[in-house]
């Protein structure tokens, strides 16, 4: 019989942080999945074939913490997939979320990993579902469908910086419409019930909010976590720890380092050392308590500004906001009475005008 039509499934993973990846890695998983597909294409070029499906997956398109060299492997499928349809060849790469099957690449993960996915509303397609998915991917026409089993409520539920910028769209609010536990307050609120507190109290909320993100982070419940440890010994490795940084830092508003969790090894540590960022118990600058909180707040805008898909905003109407908040919070200061700069140069020595130039000019 002729050959009509190609399935391309194999793969393989050699998951590491983007820091730990080597070449040895990004060969054997790139040749698995991107050699052979292009192996694939290249041996068929001159025949008529109805049907070319590549198992390509989400982390493609989505990003995968740990995949790096998975996600590049296969996002080479997806790109393959669309040159051959745009060459008017048949072409379709799946971008799969996680299928809920004994053996194969998602018995590989650990519970963590899947707790991950979880918290984020990914869950694990049954093999109905996705044979189902297939047959619609199949008949949609679209040349790279992603193809996941996705709850948005769940998914809402995070803050949302920490959410696939891809999927932000997506999330709908939680029926009540609070932001749930692991949302979290604002930081500005944390920073301000902090400051509110006594001393003791403060870190005794840290130490809670902490291990509530771990257990979170790896999984397990809140009070699994309770008793001490070092973060080492609670099982958490490079990839975890950065997770748990990324929640701490939407939690607080600070930023924070990749290396968190092992510059300060257990919960109580590291609550002291953001306790002293968020609330500083004495020598603050005068204004310093005040000015913290906004700047936070800035921090913030400016990660969503950054973080924002461009192309479906209006920039201008952005920019316009952003220049008349400008305007009137110059026009606060010279209110306030500080003084400008032409006051300053008209009582400043030669020094001063000389240092204030190269400031200016940035020199
Ligand atoms: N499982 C999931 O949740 C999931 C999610 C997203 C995408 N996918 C994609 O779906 C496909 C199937 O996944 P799976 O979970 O069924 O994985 P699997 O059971 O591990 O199957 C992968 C297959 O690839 C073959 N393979 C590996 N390296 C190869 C190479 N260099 N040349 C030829 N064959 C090679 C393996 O053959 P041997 O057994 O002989 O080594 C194995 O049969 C993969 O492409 C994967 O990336 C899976």
């Amino acid at each position: 019989h002729p050959l009509t039509g190609i399935v391309h499934a194999a793969g393989v993973l050699e998951d590491a942080v983007v820091t730990a990846q080597t070449p040895e890695g990004l060969a054997g998983v790139w040749a698995a999945k991107a050699t052979a597909a292009a192996n694939l294409h290249e041996a068929t070029r001159e025949m008529r074939l109805g049907m070319f499906v590549v198992f390509s997956s989400a982390a493609a398109t989505l990003g995968s913490p740990g995949q790096a060299n998975y996600a590049a492997a296969n996002a080479y499928c997806d790109a393959l997939m669309r040159s051959r349809r745009a060459e008017g060849r048949a072409g379709l790469s799946v971008g799969w979320g996680m299928w809920q099957v004994a053996g194969g690449m998602a018995a590989g993960l650990s519970d963590t990993d899947v707790a991950r996915l979880v918290r984020f509303g990914v869950k694990a397609m049954s093999v109905e579902h996705g044979m189902a998915l297939l047959d619609a991917a199949h008949r949609h026409g679209h040349p790279h469908p992603v193809a996941l089993d996705l709850d948005p409520r769940t998914l809402a539920a995070h803050p949302a910086d920490t959410r696939p910028s891809l999927l932000r769209g997506l999330a709908t609010p939680t029926p009540t419409g609070r932001p749930t536990a692991s949302a979290g307050a604002r930081p500005a609120d944390l920073a301000g019930r902090l400051a509110a507190l006594p001393p003791s109290d403060r870190h005794h909320t840290l130490v809670r909010l902490i291990r509530e993100q771990a257990a979170n982070v790896l999984g397990h419940h809140t009070d699994s976590l309770t008793t001490g440890g070092t973060f080492k010994e609670l099982g958490f490795d490079s990839l975890t720890a950065v997770e748990l940084r990324n929640t701490l830092s939407a939690a607080t508003g600070l930023r924070l380092p990749s290396g968190l969790v092992f510059d300060y090894p257990d919960a109580d540590a590291l609550a002291e050392h953001l306790g002293g960022q968020l609330a500083p118990e004495d020598g603050t600058p005068a204004g310093q308590e005040a000015t913290d909180p906004l700047l936070r707040e800035l921090a913030q805008l400016e990660n969503a500004l950054s973080s924002a898909p461009v192309e479906h905003i209006d920039a201008d109407a952005v920019t316009a906001r952003l220049e008349s908040l400008l305007s009137k919070w110059k026009a606060v200061g010279a209110s306030s009475g500080s003084t400008s700069a032409k006051e300053q140069l008209q009582v400043a020595t030669t020094d001063q005008v000389l240092d204030f130039i190269d400031k200016e000019l940035g020199v």
